[in-house]
C-alpha cells in the first residue's frame, strides 16, 4: 500500500528549520521559526520552570491519568491570567477550561467542537494569519474564509477593510482574532478598535475565537489581555485558545488551554460535555508535566514573580531588537516601507512583517544563508547583537538599499 504514497511538501516554517540545520554556512541565521532566543542565540529553560520541575519531582504523587479536561487548578490559574485577578468569570461557572496539548491542540479541539455542534458555521481568519490555522481547521472539517487585516502600504492595520469584511459575515459564524502579537504581522488593534470589533461581532451574532499564544510578549500579562477583556465585556459567548509555549518557554512540553465562556453555567456545562467528546476522540486526556509546571509556578507567589521577571526580560530584549533593527536599517539607508522603518517598532511580539518580497527572501537564503518565512515575516527574537550587522548588510544587498 505504501508504494503509491507521494511525499508531502515540507511544512512552510518547520521545513525551513530543517534546511537551516543542513546549511554548512557558519554565518547562517534562522529568523523563521517562532521561538524566543536570548543574546547568545539560545532558548534556555526558564529558571522558574526548573524550580517548579524540581518541586514536582519530589511532590507529584502519581502518574495516573488526568481527567479529560485536565487539572482543575491549572484551569483556574489559566482563567485568572486570561480574565484578571478578581474577575467573576474565574469561578462563577460561566467559563470552563480544558488543559490541551499546546495552543495547537486547543485550536484543533475548538475546531472539532464547532464542526460537530454548529453546522453551517464558517470560520473567518485574518489575511494573513498563522499558516497552520488554515491547516488545523481544514483538518477539523470547518470551512474557512479570510477577512482583510494588513495594509501592506503602511504595514499597519487596515481597520476599515477589516470591519467592512466582518460586516458581511452571517449570524453563527466564528471569527478568529489574535489576542495580541498578531502572527505573522505583529500588528494589533488599539483598545478602541478592539471595542469596535467586539461590538460588531455582537451585532452580527458571531462567536469570537481568541487565539492567545503570546500573552506577555507585547506590553505585559494584563496589558496584553486588554483586547480579550474588551470582547468579554460585550460578548456573552467566547472561545479562547491560549498557549504557554512562548511565555513560559515550554514549547516542547505542549501546554495550552481551551477556555469556553457561555452566557450561564448550565450552557457552559452543556458545551463542556460536547468538548469532552472531542477531546476523548482526539487524545483522550492531556499530558500532565508542562501543565503541572505552569500550575505550580502560578500557585506560588515567589515563583510567579520570578516567572514575570523572566518574561519581562524576554519582552524587553525583543523590543530592544526592534529598535536595533530599525536603527541598523536606517544607518544603511534601507527603507523597508515608503513611510520609513518606524513600523518595526510599532508592531508587537516576536514577529515583524518586513515587507521583503518573495524574491528578496529567496536571495537572503541562497546568497546569505539567512532564513525568513516566504511572506517576509522576520522573527525579531532571533536577532542578536552578533548577527544584526550581517543581517542588515544582507538586507541592504538584496533590496539594493
Ligand atoms: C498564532 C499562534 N497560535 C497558536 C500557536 C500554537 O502554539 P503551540 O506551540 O502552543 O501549539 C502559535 C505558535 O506558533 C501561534 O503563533
Amino acid at each position: 500500500m505504501f508504494q503509491s504514497v507521494q511525499p508531502a511538501p515540507p511544512d512552510a516554517i518547520l521545513g525551513l528549520t530543517e534546511a537551516f540545520k543542513a546549511d554548512p554556512n557558519p554565518n547562517k541565521i534562522n529568523l523563521a521559526v517562532g521561538v524566543y532566543k536570548d543574546e547568545q542565540g539560545n532558548t534556555p529553560t526558564l529558571a522558574a520552570v526548573v524550580q517548579a520541575e524540581r518541586w514536582l519531582l519530589e511532590n507529584e504523587p502519581t502518574k495516573s491519568y488526568l481527567g479529560i479536561d485536565g487539572s482543575p487548578g491549572y484551569g483556574q490559574s489559566t482563567r485568572k491570567l486570561l480574565f484578571g485577578e478578581g474577575s467573576d468569570l474565574i469561578d462563577n461557572g460561566r467559563a470552563v477550561t480544558f488543559q490541551c496539548p499546546g495552543g495547537t491542540g486547543a485550536l484543533r479541539v475548538a475546531g472539532d467542537y464547532i464542526t460537530n455542534n454548529h453546522s453551517g458555521a464558517t470560520l473567518w481568519l485574518s489575511n494573513p494569519t498563522w499558516a497552520n490555522h488554515h491547516a488545523i481547521f481544514q483538518a477539523a472539517g470547518l470551512p474557512t474564509q479570510k477577512y482583510a487585516y494588513l495594509d501592506s502600504e503602511t504595514n499597519s492595520l487596515d481597520f476599515d477593510a477589516m470591519t467592512a469584511a466582518l460586516d458581511a459575515i452571517k449570524p453563527g459564524d466564528v471569527v478568529l482574532l489574535h489576542g495580541c502579537c498578531h502572527n505573522p504581522t505583529g500588528v494589533d488593534p488599539s483598545a478602541e478598535q478592539w471595542r469596535a470589533i467586539a461590538a460588531l461581532l455582537k451585532e452580527k451574532q458571531a462567536l469570537p475565537l481568541v487565539d492567545f499564544a503570546y500573552q506577555g510578549f507585547a506590553s505585559g500579562v494584563d496589558e496584553d489581555a486588554a483586547g480579550l477583556r474588551e470582547v468579554l465585556g460585550v460578548c456573552d459567548e467566547v472561545l479562547v485558545c491560549s498557549s504557554y509555549s512562548k511565555n513560559f518557554g515550554l514549547y516542547r512540553e505542549r501546554v495550552g488551554a481551551l477556555t469556553l465562556v457561555a452566557s450561564n453555567a448550565s450552557q457552559a456545562a452543556a458545551v463542556q460535555s460536547q468538548v469532552k467528546l472531542a477531546v476523548r476522540r482526539n487524545y483522550s486526556n492531556p499530558p500532565a508535566h508542562g501543565a503541572l509546571v505552569v500550575e505550580r509556578i502560578l500557585d506560588d507567589a515567589g515563583l510567579t514573580q520570578q516567572w514575570l521577571d523572566e518574561l519581562t526580560k524576554m519582552r524587553d530584549r525583543i523590543n530592544g531588537q526592534r529598535s536595533a533593527l530599525r536603527q541598523a536599517l536606517d544607518n544603511r539607508g534601507v527603507q523597508l516601507n515608503a513611510k520609513g522603518n518606524g513600523f518595526i517598532e510599532q508592531q508587537n511580539g516576536m514577529f515583524t512583517m518586513s515587507g521583503l518580497t518573495k524574491d528578496q527572501v529567496a536571495a537572503l537564503k541562497s546568497d546569505h544563508a539567512i532564513y525568513i518565512v516566504g511572506s517576509g515575516r522576520i522573527n525579531v527574537a532571533g536577532i542578536t547583537p552578533s548577527n544584526l550587522d550581517t543581517l542588515c548588510d544582507a538586507i541592504a544587498a538584496v533590496t539594493g538599499g
